[in-house]
């Protein structure tokens, strides 16, 4: 095994965050305040699931009653077609729109963003595909969301489905950071079981992956140039915080949909995932999922779930420290045993927690099929930005190695 120096020699922290973000159940309500500061015409992005409820309806007028004009979108689709954020531009430029709301599940805030950016430089949304191509602020964005997983509510980045190119790819500039975050559990008290179980699977892959990704010790000119400097002791504080809540609180939503104790830590667990992926980054899981989503059409958050088993088994000696210290946030850490082992337990209870949550914990299941192992591995090893956070040198051979462990169903080894 190549060994890589994980540790962070630089001492370095870094965090990219929204001004203002307000956590709890009722505070959606404060949105007037935060918007009208702003503007006095607002543009919400939301579905058309969302547009039918009371709680669209009762923040939809709240915001009229303050005297403010609203305008909405409620088209938003999953994986956030490029399509869609040119009708929505087509619909609205030129209307005078001064804040963007975001209020939904990840797509809804990754339309917001992107809205709030073409609007304000115009264009086409490919035009800003990749890292830090966008020249400056767009509108101020206020992200609401209804999911919690995917972090979007603080990230930096948007992810747009482009049918041209039959795949996902990321905008993401320091520029789409949102204004301001409120994130209000109540709303997630409706989200149905298999979303719940694909973004809190999503979050934990979030916090694994930024807690024990390698610090990439950039020089100044690499900190100017890219958003992501691996695992950092500002992300390190949000990914204890989270692994902590999410480990305690994961199995109660399953059993309890209605528990607003339970949905609340989830939220705020989700909440730090986003936090640290924001300047941290995710790393193979995340290269390794995107390619399977697009063969497999699996849900984001199942699929880097389903992974996560294999992936940490691959990266157990690359950085032990780190799972061993995830054993001792999960509370299964034993006085006295050795690193390796309190390692182990840690992913022992991640199978745990992504069991309970109804998480496949095989490839097979996903519909991944083996003439595919080697498309999937040459299609993760294309996503650098993913592949260069992770703690253990990831070749080719290494991924399909993976996804053969994955598709057999074979977690009796701890060691690749
Ligand atoms: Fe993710």
């Amino acid at each position: 095994m190549t060994v890589i120096d994980v540790t962070n020699t630089l001492g370095l922290g870094l965090l990219r965050q929204p001004r203002t973000v307000l956590f709890g159940p009722g505070q959606r309500r404060q949105l007037p305040h935060l918007v009208t500061p702003l503007g006095s015409t607002v543009l919400i992005c939301t579905d058309e699931r969302m547009a039918t409820t009371d709680e669209f309806r009762e923040v939809r007028a709240s915001l009229e009653d303050a005297g403010l004009t609203v305008a909405v979108f409620s088209r938003v689709q999953p994986d956030l077609p490029r399509a869609d954020v040119l009708e929505l531009v087509a619909e609205h430029a030129g209307s005078g729109i001064d804040v963007v709301v975001g209020l939904g599940g990840g797509s809804c805030l990754d339309m917001a963003k992107v809205a709030a950016l073409v609007l304000k430089h115009g264009g086409d949304i490919n035009e800003y595909y990749g890292e830090n191509l966008v020249p400056g602020p767009g509108l101020p964005v206020i992200t609401i969301p209804t999911t919690g997983g995917t972090g979007a509510e603080v990230t930096c980045i948007s992810v747009v489905f482009d049918s041209d190119r039959k795949m996902k790819i990321g905008v993401a500039s320091e520029y789409l950071e949102p204004h301001a975050a409120i994130v209000d559990p109540e709303l997630t008290l409706t989200c149905p079981p298999g979303l719940t179980a694909a973004t809190g699977a999503d979050a934990l892959s979030h916090l694994i992956e930024s807690f024990t990704d390698r610090s990439k010790n950039p020089s100044s000119d690499e900190m100017a140039a890219h958003l992501y400097v691996g695992k950092n002791v500002l992300t390190d504080i949000f990914c204890r915080a989270g692994l902590q809540l999410l480990g305690s609180s994961l199995e109660r939503v399953v059993a309890n949909p209605s528990d607003l104790a339970a949905r609340s830590d989830t939220m705020l667990a989700s909440f730090c995932a986003g936090m640290s992926i924001n300047t941290a980054g995710t790393a193979a899981a995340h290269a390794i999922q995107s390619p399977i989503g697009n063969l497999t059409h699996t849900p984001h958050g199942i699929g880097v779930g389903a992974l996560l088993p294999y992936v940490m088994r691959f990266n157990l000696p690359a950085n032990t420290a780190a799972f061993a210290e995830m054993a001792q946030l999960f509370g299964v850490a034993t006085p006295g045993a050795s690193e390796l082992d309190n390692a182990k337990a840690a992913i022992l209870r991640v199978e745990e927690l992504l069991a309970a949550l109804g998480v496949p914990l095989n490839l097979k299941d996903l519909g991944l099929q083996p003439e595919q192992f080697a498309e999937v591995a040459a299609s993760a090893m294309l996503a650098t930005r993913l592949t260069a956070n992770n703690p253990r040198e990831l070749t080719a051979d290494a991924v399909v190695k993976i996804l053969e462990f994955g598709y057999a169903d074979d977690r009796s080894w701890w060691e690749i």
